[in-house]
């Protein structure tokens, strides 16, 4: 692991943490051009070399295209990049002050992460996860110190959107919580604290809705250009559900609906049939260059 680099004079003095994020993909990513962008040392974590290089190459693209935008200085931007590091050793993590786990949605997988971890880093580090459908409760329970695990669920684009939702486990301690909304208020997101619940608040309304605007297409009502466009146009979202759902990825939302639907038993969370079609053909949206559109690059997401 190359050792981070400090930024330019000026833009420091914000109070640096070290922060590891674990799972290079389209979440991981994202939240380490959060915590990148606030100029906290981040250490990209992920078992797969070319998921890593990925991740790491997503997150120098949307710093390039911020520039280009002039939403940020080319010194702040070189800056954000030289405060990013990836590894996959898990030992490169020991010095973490706050982890945040973006692997993929498994059980087993989180609470095993974050029981190595407990062997690793100080006892005072936060553990935060970002499991949309798994209970908080049940991946602290890999660690020996529950009350440090709190649950963080970004939305996705996560350097775009604001929204954060906090949820408790069963033995989350308030001062595991209230650091937590500390550090995410000073990372300039919004939290909203929610209950340790299938989906929390957010996936609640997001996966009927997207799974409806998919019934819609199936059925003809319109095509994936006007239905973005009348959503754009009328509901005041920052993208439409087709392009969004690219960023989310097909697979993701399969996963995501169809854990929702057995826990909950309310139909509208049932993937409709065209999920599993895309998903069968790969077609999983932007990482993989086709989704609902098509793209000329892989990158998780744009700026
Ligand atoms: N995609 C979304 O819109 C979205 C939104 C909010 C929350 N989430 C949640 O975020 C998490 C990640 O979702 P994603 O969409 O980024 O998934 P993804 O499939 O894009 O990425 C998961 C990454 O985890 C890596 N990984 C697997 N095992 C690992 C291990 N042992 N150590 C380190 N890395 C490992 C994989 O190589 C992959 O790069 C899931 O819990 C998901 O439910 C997803």
């Amino acid at each position: 692991m190359s050792t981070p680099t400090t930024g330019p004079d000026g833009l420091e003095g914000r109070d640096p943490r070290t922060v590891a994020v674990l799972g290079a993909g389209t979440m991981g990513s994202g939240i380490a051009v959060v915590m990148a962008r606030a100029l906290h040392r981040t250490i990209l974590f992920d078992v797969d070399e070319a998921n890593l290089q990925r991740g790491l190459d997503t997150v120098h693209g949307f710093f390039d295209k911020s520039v280009e935008r002039g939403k940020l200085t080319a010194p702040l931007a070189a800056a954000a990049k030289a405060s990013l590091v990836g590894t996959t050793d898990l030992a490169d993590l020991a010095a973490s002050d706050v982890v945040v786990e973006a692997v993929y949605e498994d059980l087993a997988l989180k609470k095993e992460l974050f029981g190595a971890l407990d062997d690793l880093v100080p006892d005072t580090t936060l553990f935060h996860t970002n499991t949309s459908t798994l209970s908080v409760t049940g991946i602290a329970s890999g660690s020996r110190l529950p009350e440090r695990v709190v649950g963080t669920h970004y939305c996705n684009p996560a350097p775009l959107m604001k929204l954060v939702e906090v949820a408790d486990g069963r033995h989350t301690a308030s001062w595991a919580r209230a650091a937590t909304i500390d550090f995410l208020e000073s990372l300039g997101k919004t939290t909203v604290v929610t209950k340790d619940r299938p989906g929390f608040i957010v996936n609640r309304f997001l996966i009927p809705w997207e799974n409806s605007c998919i019934r819609a297409l199936e059925s003809g009502l319109g095509t994936k250009e006007s239905i973005d466009a009348a959503v754009l146009g009328a509901l005041g979202h920052p993208m439409g559900p087709f392009r969004l759902l690219d960023i989310v990825g097909m697979d993701i939302h399969q996963q995501v609906a169809t854990r929702l639907y057995e826990q909950l038993r309310d139909p509208r969370f049932f993937p409709p049939p065209m999920v599993e079609r895309m998903v069968a053909a790969g077609d999983l949206g932007r990482k993989t260059g086709r989704g609902f559109y098509d793209y000329d690059d892989t990158r998780l997401f744009g700026s």
